[in-house]
């Protein structure tokens, strides 16, 4: 296991990317568990496998495809990253967050983050999304931050600002969608274990007491490096199993995995939506 990805590995991947497709895209879309479907919507792709590219890190994990979709929604030209890899399967947390680095080296300026998430929120019901309005970087807070290690001074300072992690526009523009196609949308503040367990009821309760609406195993590592290197945030949970801090109910990877489904026509008419009146 690589502690800190370099500079150099990061231009190495940047540029086979750069040799397999002509798409310049300034827009970078990660699909969480279960939302691979998404990944049809784009047109004319080049599609290139996470293996193909040097450095970056595969996933092991069932619904998590692996591949690099790079074409246009909305006429838009994006890099759809199919699937991520997270902390738990053995990667560093700054190998977890090296597709980040790729995409802002590639000239990525907006970042659209999905994810599978669990209800901590007891008035949140499963299939519903939600847009995160901020995070608690828990584990970022006990030690793994993405950001440890020598400091890439070309992608932004040691000590970044996060007041605003998540985009104030683009949450506005995610709103106007959502309305505009009677989509319920939550907000909500999400926040990242380590994984791979699920939370016991205790656990929920913990997270509940200290201001989380819904959890998950991801996407705030990838925000603290996306926000290092200046790139706008948007970002949105799909809740896929209710919160259950009485114990009396349990939670499967199939049941994220089918809920994820259930929820990709939401997402890629509030992507779209998106998209077409992103600036
Ligand atoms: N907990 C953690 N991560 C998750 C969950 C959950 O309940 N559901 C989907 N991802």
């Amino acid at each position: 296991m690589q502690e800190y990805v370099t500079l150099a590995q990061i231009q190495e991947a940047g540029d086979v990317i750069r040799a397999r497709s002509q798409y310049r895209p300034e827009i970078g879309i990660i699909l969480g568990s279960g939302l691979g479907e998404l990944a049809g919507a784009v047109n004319a792709p080049d599609t290139i496998p996470f293996g193909d590219i040097p450095h970056w890190p595969v996933s092991t994990v069932i619904g998590h495809q692996g591949r690099l979709v790079i074409g246009l929604l909305e006429g838009k030209p994006v890099y759809v990253m199919q699937g991520r890899v997270h902390f738990y399967e053995g990667y560093s947390i700054s190998q977890v967050t090296f597709p980040i680095r790729v995409m802002q080296f590639l000239g990525v300026k907006n970042l659209i983050v999905t994810n599978a998430a669990g209800a901590v929120n007891p008035a949140y019901s499963p299939g519903e999304l939600m847009l995160i309005k901020d995070h608690v970087a828990l584990m970022a807070m006990a030690g793994e931050n993405p950001l440890r290690g020598p400091n890439l001074e070309v992608f932004g300072p040691r000590f970044p600002d996060m007041s605003r992690a998540y985009d104030r526009d683009l949450m506005a523009l995610a709103r106007k969608v959502a309305d505009e196609n009677a989509i319920p949308l939550q907000e909500g503040v999400y926040i990242c274990l380590a994984g791979p367990s699920f939370e016991t009821p205790a656990d929920l309760r913990f997270l509940r007491a200290i201001g989380a609406d819904a959890v998950g195993m991801s996407t705030v590592p990838e925000v603290i490096t996306a926000r290092h290197g200046g790139t706008r945030v948007l970002g949105i949970s799909g809740i896929s199993n209710k919160a259950n801090l009485d114990g009396n109910s349990i939670t499967t990877h199939e049941e994220v995995l089918e809920a994820g489904r259930q929820m990709v026509p939401n997402f890629v008419k509030i992507i779209r939506g998106v998209l077409r009146d992103m600036a």
